[in-house]
């Protein structure tokens, strides 16, 4: 008979514990704890006795003897799209894509899909919607519609049943918190549901080289429901960020076994569904005629390619006894911390002023090489002194107020220069060898010679 394991775990963070305890020890969260029943090894064994996972004993080779199946990419038929995944979809691989309610996630999958649909058997499961639903969003969008296959079913088992009969190369789960397994005791949603319905698909996935997408909505805090639980089992896992009443969306891979993580796709919703936009640089830099101080335009890195983004700082004195540090995509603590810098080694003192720092167009970012524009647009703001339109900045800065270079300087600096950008201030370390044509660059090594530059 099969053994049913049992395990307590976190419905918050998805943490695993030996035994009940009132508060979780790793999110701190009361009364969240709950018993869970594993599933039996049933579906394992299961697909086993069919045949499907190959080697039932392992044996042990050298790498170089590994067989390589040769199994190529398929494109999705969106560039950006393609571009997160590391270059195209990886046949039997299972891909979580992530999201707050609205961002696009089911709009983006069903144009992916019913484009897919025209070259081979694909199948969207939804869960959350009604076939009427998607079918009438599908005929507004324009989309091919008469390929792609449709179900209405949130039972795992039912579904891999039927893809059984469907054989489909690429499949859709919207989304993973709406399924359940028979053999799991708690309700859907719950971190036990999520969790095992996701390794019963990927565990699909693997065995019958189905592409599986699912669909995961993002809590308040913006980690999907049980995190820690999807993402060891997943191969890969994207994100579509952006708010609702913005117009643009960025997917960003966080995790990808096949190629590079933290590729920055970017989308714009229209009335005609999601749009993808080729030239990210060139919308995030849309500036008015006459800017005002406080601006700066940045070269950050994304992934694989240069962005130019546009960063604003607003200084002004405060009225509180504690001043307000905001931060609009970027992270807070860092603003802290850079600010320190500016005082100790810059001489300017922000202590009776709020600073607020904002990312145009909604992006966010995470890397060290904005931190010089960063300092840059707040004393350009603090001093209400314009800097030129032409000018671009990056570069990482030390908590000795020292430069440091960043990866890939030459590349940023001609993706600039492309976009009409003739002057830069830039680490020392990056100074490029030759000059580049068209550019004027000024290399500092210390936060005092960057101010001094500007
Ligand atoms: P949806 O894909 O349903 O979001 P998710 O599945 O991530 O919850 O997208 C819904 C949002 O997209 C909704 O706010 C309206 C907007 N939208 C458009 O602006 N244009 C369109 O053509 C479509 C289909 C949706
Ligand atoms: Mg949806």
């Amino acid at each position: 008979m099969a053994k049913v394991k049992t395990a307590y775990v976190c419905n918050d963070c998805g943490a695993d514990f030996m035994r009940w305890q009132g508060q979780c020890s790793e999110c701190n969260a009361w009364n969240t704890i709950t018993e869970v029943r594993l599933g039996s090894s049933r579906p394992a064994m299961a697909s086993e006795r069919r045949g499907f996972a190959g080697i039932t004993r392992a044996e042990v080779q050298t790498l170089a003897d590994v067989e390589l199946a040769d199994v190529p990419r398929f494109s999705s038929g969106y560039a950006e799209f393609d571009r997160v995944l590391g270059g195209g979809i990886v046949p039997g691989s299972a891909i979580l894509i992530g999201g707050s309610p609205g961002a696009g996630k089911s709009t983006l999958l069903l144009q992916v899909m019913c484009q897919l649909a025209t070259q081979m058997n694909a199948l969207y499961v939804t869960g959350e919607e009604s076939l009427q639903q998607v079918a009438l969003r599908a005929r507004r969008l324009g989309l091919p519609v008469d390929r792609l296959r449709m179900l209405a079913e949130t039972s795992v088992e039912s579904i891999c049943e039927l893809a059984d009969k469907e054989k489909p190369k690429v499949m859709v789960i919207d989304s993973i918190q709406v399924m359940h397994l028979a053999d799991i005791q708690s309700a859907p949603g719950s971190v036990s549901q999520v969790r095992e319905s996701a390794a019963f698909l990927t565990r699909y996935a693997k065995q019958h080289h189905v592409a599986i997408f699912m669909v995961g909505h993002v809590t308040k805090d913006g980690s999907l429901a049980g995190p820690k639980v999807l993402e060891h089992c997943i191969d890969c896992s994207i994100m579509l960020e952006g708010s609702v009443d913005s117009r643009f969306r960025t997917l960003r891979g966080h995790k990808n076994r096949f190629g590079p993580a933290n590729e920055l796709g970017v989308f714009a919703m229209t009335g005609q569904g999601l749009r993808e936009v080729s030239n990210p640089s060139a919308i995030f830099l849309q500036r008015p005629e006459q800017h005002g101080s406080g601006s700066v335009v940045m070269v950050i890195w994304e992934g694989t390619r240069p962005l130019l983004v546009e960063l604003q700082a607003l200084v002004d004195s405060t009225q509180l006894a504690n001043p307000r540090r905001v931060a609009v995509g970027m992270e807070a603590t860092r603003l802290a911390m850079l600010l320190a810098v500016l005082h100790r080694h810059g001489g300017l003192h922000m202590s009776d002023q709020d600073v607020f720092v904002n990312v145009v167009g909604g992006v966010r970012v995470t890397e060290t090489g904005a931190d010089l524009a960063l300092l840059l647009a707040i004393v350009s703001s603090f001093r209400e002194q314009v800097l030129p339109r032409d000018l671009i900045v990056f570069g990482e800065v030390g908590l000795s107020g020292e430069i440091r270079p960043v990866q890939n300087g030459l590349a940023r600096l001609n993706e600039a220069v492309k976009h009409g950008f003739s002057r830069a201030i830039v680490p020392y370390g990056n100074k490029p060898k030759e000059t580049i044509a068209g550019m004027q660059v000024t290399a500092v090594k210390t936060l005092q010679q960057a101010l001094e530059a500007l």
